[in-house]
Parts: C-alpha cells; sequence; structure tokens
C-alpha cells in the first residue's frame, strides 16, 4: 500500500480507481482476507475453526471486543445481548404501515433507519459507553425486526423473542411458532443457522461495510448507518446474490441445461452471470463456501432429504464451472452464497428473508466496523470523502431560454 495522503497536499496527485478495485480506505485489525490463498480471518482466527468449533457469541464477541470471551465474557455478553431483544412497541405500527407484500429488505431499511428515533440514548459516537450500548442494541434487536418484517409481510401474528432460547434458536421461534400451537426448535436447524451467522459476520471493506463507514464518517448516529448498510446489501451483485443463485437453479432447471448456462455466463453480450460464482477479492474457493457446502449436506441428511434437485444441480454446475478455463482463468470459484440458499430454503426460510438474515449476521460486523473507526479517530472520524475525474464541459456562458430554440 501506498499512503497517497503524504503526497497529495503538495502535488495534489488524486488516485482514479472507480470501484474501489486497488484502493484501501481504513486500517483494521478486525477481519484478514487472503483472496489467492482462500484464507478468512476474524481477529486472527480461522473462520472454519470459529464456525465448526465456536458458536455465535465466540465470534460476535471476538468482532466486537478483539479477543474470544472467558466464560464469564460470554455470559455477561449473552445476558446483555437477550436483555434487549424486545423492540418499542411504538415500533411494531410502523411494519403495518408497509404495503402486505413490500419486500422484507424495504421493510428494514425504513425500520432499522427508524431505531434512531427510539434509541437517543445510544447514538453519541464520542462516547465510548454509548458507541457500544448502540452496538449492542443493535445486535440484540435485529433478529427481532427481522422476524416481525416476514410476520407483518405475511400477515401473521408477531411472536415475541423467547429469551430463554439462544440467538438463532430464538430468531427461528420468532419466524416460526404459532401462538395457539407448541414449537420446539429443531437443535440441529438451529446449529446451523448458527453457522451460517457466523460465517457472513464480517468481510472487512465489502460494499456494505464501506457504506456504513462512509455514513459513520460523518457522524450519523449508529442506527442510521447500518441502515445504509442494509440498502448497500440489498443489491443482487452483494448479498441479494444467494436469493439470486436460488432463482438461477431453478431457471437451469435440469443438469442437462448447465452447458448452455455456462455458454450464455460467458457471452458477454448475454447479462446472464453464474451467481454465486467470482468474488472481488478471493480468485480462489471462498474458504465460506467450503463450510456452506459442508453444512448444506449435513441438513439435508437430518432432514431426509435424498435427491434435491436444485442441490443436484448445484453441484454438477460447480463441478464443470471449476474445470472450464474461462472460470479457472478469471479466478471465479464458488462464494458463499452459492450454497447458502440451498440451506435456508432446507430450513424453511422463505426466499425473500435470505438477505435480510444475511443482514442480520453482517450486523455484527458493521457494528465492529463503526465502533472500530470511532476508536481509532481521538476525536471525531475524518469525514469519508473521494474526489472524481470529470468529463463534462469547462466553464460555459449562461445561454438565456429564448436563444436556445
Ligand atoms: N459469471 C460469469 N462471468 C463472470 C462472473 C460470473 N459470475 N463474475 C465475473 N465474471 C467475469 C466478468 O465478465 C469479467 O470477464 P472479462 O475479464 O472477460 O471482462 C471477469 O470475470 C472479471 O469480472 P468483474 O465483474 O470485473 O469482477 P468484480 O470483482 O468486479 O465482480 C462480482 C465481482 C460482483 C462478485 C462478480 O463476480 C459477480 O457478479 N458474481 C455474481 C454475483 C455474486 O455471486 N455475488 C456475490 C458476491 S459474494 C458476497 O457479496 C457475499
Amino acid at each position: 500500500f501506498i499512503d497517497i495522503r503524504k503526497l497529495q497536499p503538495s502535488t495534489g496527485i488524486c488516485t482514479f480507481d472507480p470501484g474501489f478495485t486497488s484502493t484501501g480506505s481504513c486500517d483494521s485489525t478486525i477481519t484478514y482476507i487472503d483472496g489467492k490463498k482462500g484464507v478468512l480471518l476474524y481477529r486472527g482466527y480461522d473462520i472454519e475453526d470459529l464456525a465448526e468449533q465456536g458458536d455465535f457469541l465466540d465470534s460476535a464477541y471476538l468482532l466486537l471486543m478483539g479477543e474470544l470471551p472467558t466464560s464469564q465474557q460470554k455470559a455477561d455478553f449473552d445476558r446483555e445481548l437477550t436483555l434487549h431483544t424486545l423492540v418499542h412497541e411504538q415500533l411494531i405500527q410502523f411494519f403495518k404501515g408497509f404495503k402486505h407484500d413490500a419486500h422484507p429488505m424495504a421493510i428494514m431499511v425504513g425500520i432499522v433507519g427508524a431505531l434512531s428515533a427510539f434509541e437517543p440514548y445510544s447514538a453519541d459516537l464520542a462516547d465510548p459507553e454509548s458507541r457500544m450500548r448502540g452496538c449492542l442494541r443493535l445486535i440484540s434487536r435485529m433478529p427481532t425486526l427481522a422476524a416481525i418484517a416476514y410476520r407483518t409481510s405475511m400477515g401473521y401474528p408477531v411472536i415475541y423473542p423467547r429469551n430463554d432460547l439462544d440467538y438463532a434458536s430464538r430468531f427461528l421461534h420468532m419466524m416460526f411458532a404459532w401462538p395457539t400451537q407448541k414449537y420446539e426448535v429443531d437443535a440441529v436447524l438451529a446449529r446451523a443457522l448458527d453457522k451460517i451467522l457466523i460465517l457472513h459476520m464480517d468481510h472487512e471493506q465489502n460494499a456494505s461495510t464501506s457504506t456504513v463507514r462512509t455514513a459513520g464518517s460523518s457522524q450519523a448516529n449508529p442506527f442510521a448507518c447500518i441502515a445504509s448498510g442494509i440498502a448497500a446489501l440489498w443489491g443482487p451483485a452483494h448479498g441479494g446474490a444467494n436469493e439470486a443463485v436460488l432463482r438461477m437453479l431453478e431457471e437451469i432447471g435440469s443438469k442437462e441445461n448447465i452447458p448452455r448456462a455456462l455458454e450464455r455466463a460467458k457471452n458477454k453480450q448475454d447479462p446472464f452471470r453464474l451467481m454465486g460464482f467470482g468474488h472481488r477479492v478471493y480468485k480462489t474457493f471462498d474458504p465460506r463456501a467450503k463450510v456452506m457446502r459442508k453444512v448444506c449436506h449435513e441438513i439435508l441428511e437430518h432432514l431426509k432429504i435424498q435427491n434435491d434437485p436444485l442441490l443436484d444441480i448445484a453441484m454438477e454446475l460447480e463441478q464443470v464451472a471449476t474445470h472450464d478455463q474461462y472460470f479457472v482463468q478469471r479466478g471465479l470459484y464458488p462464494n458463499v452464497d452459492f450454497y447458502s440458499g440451498i440451506v435456508l430454503r432446507a430450513l424453511g426460510i422463505p426466499v425473500s428473508m435470505y438477505t435480510v438474515l444475511f443482514a442480520v449476521a453482517r450486523t455484527v460486523g458493521w457494528v465492529s466496523q463503526w465502533k472500530e473507526m470511532a476508536e481509532q479517530q481521538q476525536q471525531l472520524p475524518k469525514i469519508s470523502r473521494p474526489r472524481q475525474m470529470y468529463t463534462g464541459h469547462m466553464q460555459r456562458d449562461y445561454v438565456p431560454l429564448k436563444e436556445r430554440g
């Protein structure tokens, strides 16, 4: 990395880097990625170890606080997150204002932004205690908000959080329980969701995290910053890809149609891309995709689903594409989203909720990055303010309306 800031004031030199493919926007101790080797570390710990050996609380604490928690710290963290799972009753009225078929991501952008109005004591960027409160409240309340977004969009009664359950089980309970029936959360499915949450928590300066940091640099409150992150995550090139993968597999329909899909993906005149393939940083297999593929097989085995046609197509597609010169030469391999859609579908999560669930998990990373940014700056963060390469007219004389024809 070259620190261009030192050159800029005297020389006026600026870098031109659309899409920020070669620009570091901050220094950070949270997440490390080696895109060539397919390595992802949270605070130095391998993502596979964290997902296989740890749980949601371990990774969330690690990202937010910097170290894995002791037993006491973990219990305190759990209590702190559990105490604040309820949202203001008045906020529930907001959900009812949305059109019945509104996309849950549209609801989440609005509702999380609206939290700013309900959490005045958790929004002071300059105060460490207030900052931490904002981070914890967001992590606690996101599953509740996500589940209410789904239930109100379906016209179902809202289920309040059961605080005797762990984070993932609580979310599944709020999604699927029914007031008039007993509902037991399946522990294997909850553990799978726990792993999915860990895998999606942070991924250094991706589009949504950069958006959160950019919004935070203007000293906006954390709820508004996370709402901006949710908006950025929504697009199909980012968090919306898991939804797009499932639709693509359905569209391909059978293994026989895979060659045609590959040809379309290679054709630059065709906007079709292999969803769940390729990544700005990974030029090999995404390490999260490896864990996700394992979770996928475990879940289907647990649910005794043999011959899931979409999984069959996905495995064949992976096999063929990873041996195809077009994809190999460009370093296009399956990313985390390739298998996550199949797992979420097996968990019974509706397709429109896939990206919402990603947002629930990524909230841990977003608040950790937002907090780090605030801590790094002794006073207040330096506002993000890129320049541009202007390609329009230079100064012209104003033309009065009557002379414009
Ligand atoms: N299918 C076919 N070709 C592709 C794909 C794909 N999925 N992805 C990239 N390419 C090709 C491009 O056409 C380009 O080819 P060229 O050099 O011949 O012009 C080359 O690979 C490089 O692609 P870029 O678009 O420049 O790569 P970039 O780093 O900008 O894009 C991205 C990364 C957006 C993830 C891209 O690979 C993509 O659109 N993938 C599908 C969507 C997806 O799965 N997104 C999820 C990302 S992971 C996440 O957000 C959690």
